[in-house]
């Protein structure tokens, strides 16, 4: 009853901007098609928190780790994701690869908006602080020493600057807070720790992933509020586990979880948070975005070319572009011979000709790959519109709900056709 309350109140939605009562009442039936239809095994107070996620390799760490971040993004907070393993970028395409997902900006790796490197730490720290935008960082063609000046800067520079809440996704958390550092990687090891340690007065939450437990550095894992154990069967990560669980449980509770580590199955895991008083065994649910790490089965269609969603590069670029002015001006020494963070590509190279939102929270991508595909600018289409520039890009966030006649005049003013499809559940 309260859900059709609430979706008639947003019937009544028939201008482009929207007024708080009714962005409140949509939130909220967000929220409660959200909860009931999809409860997820972890609340989103645990979220709030500090967590692990460990595991042998295609155990489901990654897949897990999405779909947290999935609802971070979602929940519109900020996450950076860094990632020497390249299989973040999916993000940014729906499961089936036929639609957009997140227009978060990837930088560096197979699928960059912005190509990434070793010097770049700071620019980004910067554009993430000052403008509040997500990102991956995909630093899956870089050699490791490289990996490292980048991390190190970008955390140091996170450190100083970061003060509202900021998710920082470690993929292969072990190799950036080794527990025996060697050369470069005692910086990055400093950095992680002061975050790990000191960071969450200034915003910071770590999601951190590992396939080698007995690897991550002990000071790192004992900060972490939040544990998420997949199948772990070499006995010196078992005993990581366990050495973190023993902390933070009772031992009858503590050798449930140590005895069936070893035989978990894919995406089944134990989550434990002591703060919530939660110790559960459960099965992840699917993501909403495109699977990177999928081994395709006999049968299954190959996804070659998935639909991308794309962040506003041009105003990216600019943003990028006096960061750097003010950073340059600031250094000590002229700026090294670097490469700029210029996109690779304004719009990207297929225009799809079907847009397809399969969920709310992609209307916004959506609407900005209507756009994109047919080629104009968010003041242009504003103009068609008689609306502000501001007012499309509010649109094209991640979490926007546009009403039904919204949509049909950025159909039209894209030149496209609105079909809203009932699927049978
Ligand atoms: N909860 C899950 N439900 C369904 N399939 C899953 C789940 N978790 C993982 N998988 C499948 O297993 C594969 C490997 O998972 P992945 O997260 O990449 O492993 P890891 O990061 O632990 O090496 C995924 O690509 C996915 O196809
Ligand atoms: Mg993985």
């Amino acid at each position: 009853m309260e859900i059709l309350a609430l979706i008639s109140e947003m019937m009544f939605d028939s201008h482009i901007n929207n007024d708080i009562r009714i962005r409140k009442a949509t939130r909220k039936v967000v929220h409660l098609i959200g909860s009931r239809l999809k409860p997820h095994p972890i609340p989103d107070a645990a979220l709030d928190a500090d967590i692990a996620i460990l595991g042998k390799k295609g155990r489901g760490k990654t897949f897990t780790a999405k779909g947290l971040v999935e609802r971070l993004l979602q929940m519109q907070r900020r996450v950076l994701v860094l990632d020497p393993l390249s299989v973040w970028w999916g993000l940014k395409s729906a499961a089936d690869g036929k639609s957009p997902g997140f227009p978060i900006p990837v930088f560096g790796g197979p699928h960059a908006d912005i190509p990434l490197h070793d010097a770049a730490g700071p620019i980004i720290a910067e554009l993430i602080v000052s403008t509040g935008t997500s990102a991956v960082l995909d630093m899956g063609q870089m050699r490791k020493a490289e990996q490292a000046r980048l991390v190190a800067d970008l955390l140091d520079h996170l450190f100083t600057r970061n003060r509202d809440a900021l998710w920082l996704v470690l993929e292969e958390a072990d190799a950036f807070a080794p527990q025996q550092p060697m050369g470069d990687l005692t910086r990055v090891l400093g950095e992680v720790d002061r975050i790990a340690r000191r960071g969450r007065n200034f915003g910071f939450r770590l999601i951190s992933i590992t396939q080698r437990p007995a690897k991550l550095n002990k000071d790192v894992l004992t900060q972490l509020s939040t544990l998420i154990a997949m199948g772990v069967t070499s006995p010196q990560d078992r005993d990581a586990v366990k050495a973190w669980v023993d902390g933070n449980a009772d031992r009858d509770q503590a050798r449930k979880v140590y005895d069936s580590l070893a035989k978990l199955p894919v995406g089944e895991g134990w989550i434990w948070a002591p703060d919530h008083d939660l110790l559960d065994r459960v099965k992840f649910p699917q993501i909403r975005t495109l699977d990177t790490s999928k081994t395709p089965q006999a049968g299954d269609t190959r996804i070659t070319a998935p639909v991308l969603a794309s962040a506003d590069l041009a105003k990216i670029t600019k943003q990028i572009e006096a960061i750097q002015a003010t950073q340059d001006g600031k250094a000590k020494r002229p700026a090294a011979a670097k490469p700029s963070l210029v996109p690779v590509q304004a719009i990207p190279a297929s225009r799809p000709k079907v847009v397809t939102a399969t969920a709310p929270y992609q209307l916004g991508a959506a609407i900005l790959a209507a756009r994109r595909a047919a080629g104009l600018s968010q003041t242009e289409l504003a103009a068609k519109l008689k609306t502000a520039q501001a007012n499309i890009a509010r649109l094209e966030k991640t979490g926007s709900i546009p009403s039904t006649s919204t949509l049909q005049r950025v159909a039209k003013a894209t030149g496209h056709k609105l079909t809203i499809t009932f699927t049978r559940a």
